[in-house]
């Protein structure tokens, strides 16, 4: 693949090293010294350096304008950063009206895709009864700009819809080097039961950007990476 990368961070630094370590091509890389360059103006870079796919770690408000650069361009998108949730209306009509192509997850890994699996099952048993409330909790670096992070809202969103709960409580922590932990518990009179994910480290979010950038070549439309998983590993939606 020839990538371009938008954020050469913590993430961005990453992907570009298991990159090159594929055999891959890093064509263009725009960082903070990008940031205010008008959508026109970073296409046309994109279209010069011959980029075939983009992949985008950087900062949540840069997002909308890296969208509309790779859909005037014509190059896929990956978006993996957070803090634009509030913003994706915006962004999927940008993306659907230029026929364009992206796929965007607050989390890239392929453990976490499957715990949100598990926890909409979780959410669905205990929602039943109504003596269990749930309850978040995610730890993260203390660099971490956004809280709470895209994975906590999502997993959110599927325990309130799975369990059919108004309200689910989110905690953040923000402290030294943690690549990220989210607990989903479930709080009743007698008990608490608790399920926990652990990023060891940031290789798995790595892993899964890459794969998600071969999966998106010849595609258009806004893909949520959790459904490109279930493509992958052939589960389906249900
Ligand atoms: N989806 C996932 O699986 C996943 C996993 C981990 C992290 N993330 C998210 O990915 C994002 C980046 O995380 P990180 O840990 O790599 O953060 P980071 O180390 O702070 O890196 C962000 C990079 O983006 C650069 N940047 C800032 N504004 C930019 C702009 N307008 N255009 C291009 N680059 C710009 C920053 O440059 P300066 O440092 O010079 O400002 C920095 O190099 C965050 O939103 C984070 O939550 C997602």
């Amino acid at each position: 693949m020839k990538l371009a990368l938008f954020g050469q961070g913590g993430m961005g630094g990453l992907v570009e090293a298991r990159a090159r370590e594929a055999g891959h091509e890093i064509v263009a890389v725009f960082t903070d010294r990008d940031a205010g360059r008008p959508p026109s103006e970073l296409a046309r870079a994109l279209r010069d350096a011959g980029a075939g796919v983009a992949v985008d770690f950087s900062i949540g408000a840069a997002v909308p304008d890296h969208v509309a650069a790779c859909v005037e361009a014509r190059v896929p998108l990956v978006e993996g950063t957070t803090g634009w949730a509030p913003r994706l209306a915006e962004v999927r009509r940008t993306v659907e009206s230029g026929k364009g192509a992206l796929v965007y997850g607050a989390n890239f890994s392929v453990g976490v895709n499957l715990f949100y699996r598990i926890v909409k099952v979780a959410a669905q048993e205990l929602g039943r009864d109504p003596g269990y409330g749930p309850f978040l909790e995610e730890a993260h670096h203390a660099r971490k700009k956004d809280a709470p992070s895209g994975t906590a809202l999502k997993l959110r969103d599927v325990v309130a819809a799975a369990g059919g709960y108004r309200e689910v409580p989110v905690s953040s922590t923000r402290a030294g080097y943690i690549p990220g932990t989210h607990r989903v518990g479930f709080d009743g009179p007698a008990d608490t039961i608790t399920l926990t994910h652990t990023a060891r480290s940031r290789e798995g979010f790595a892993a899964g950007a890459l794969l998600a950038a071969r999966w998106i070549g010849g595609k258009t439309g806004v893909f949520e990476f959790a459904e490109v998983l279930d493509q992958i590993l052939g589960a389906g939606k249900e």
